[in-house]
């Protein structure tokens, strides 16, 4: 007999991913991660270029990719045991839950959210992966600020000049982040969409922000 309260973990036919799954892989991930000196999240992995390059160019870094769509996230694992990398793997998980069910808090250097599905008509913002709640998750993995340390950074990229403007609009209504550079220490290779915005010459809306020191 499932209780009421029950409803919302269960894996419901036509729900996409059972999030409650990541829970478990959250042990798989600890056990891949450890050892590594940075840990980097990229949510959306689509194909897993931007995860298996970055992997390539920078060993002493872990790799984990969330991806919603499972051909994709076994298309990537299979790469990367091609390639045999042992500091990246993908899990399919949905929406800020998956990150949240994934990712242990204060676990993160780096959360990459590249070229999110705009959703650009406005009945469907509602669909939009980065927003309010997906922020209070994000700052929460990110690694804190601390005196030692100088916090975990999120990293957004959106071809949508709309969608950059609302992501900027829900970073100052919640608060307590600040802009840091683009670049940094890490080589940084070009993601999939990426690749097809360049070759247009489409704008893209970057930016890298960590959480900010307090008064
Ligand atoms: C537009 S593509 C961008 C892919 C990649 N980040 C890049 O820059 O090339 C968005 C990817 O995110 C995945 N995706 C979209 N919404 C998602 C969600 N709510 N949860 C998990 N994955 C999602 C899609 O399946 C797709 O692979």
């Amino acid at each position: 007999m499932v209780r009421l309260s029950e409803l919302d973990t269960l894996p419901l036919p036509g729900r996409r991913v059972p999030n409650q799954e990541l829970i478990l892989a959250r042990e798989e991930l600890l056990a891949k991660a450890s050892g590594f000196e940075r840990i980097e999240c990229d949510f959306g992995a689509a194909k897993g270029k931007f995860l298996s390059e970055s992997a390539v160019l920078n060993p002493a870094v872990f790799f984990v990719g969330i991806e919603g769509l499972s051909v994709r996230v076994s298309r990537t694992n299979k790469k990367k045991a091609r390639l045999g990398l042992k500091n990246g793997a993908v899990w399919r998980g949905w929406g800020k839950e998956s990150l949240d069910a994934l990712i242990p808090d204060g676990f993160l250097d780096t959360l990459h959210v590249s070229f999110p599905d705009p959703w650009p008509k406005h009945r469907h913002w509602f669909r939009r992966l980065v927003n309010r709640e997906f922020l209070e998750i994000a700052a929460r993995k990110l690694k804190p600020l601390s005196e030692r340390i100088s916090g975990g950074v999120l990293r957004l990229m959106t071809d949508h000049p709309g969608y950059f403007i609302a992501m900027k609009d829900h970073l100052a209504e919640q608060g307590g982040w600040e802009e840091t550079s683009w670049e940094d220490e890490l080589e940084r290779p070009i993601t999939e969409f990426e690749t097809i915005f360049l070759a247009k010459d489409d704008p893209i809306g970057r930016i890298a922000l960590k959480r900010a020191k307090r008064p």
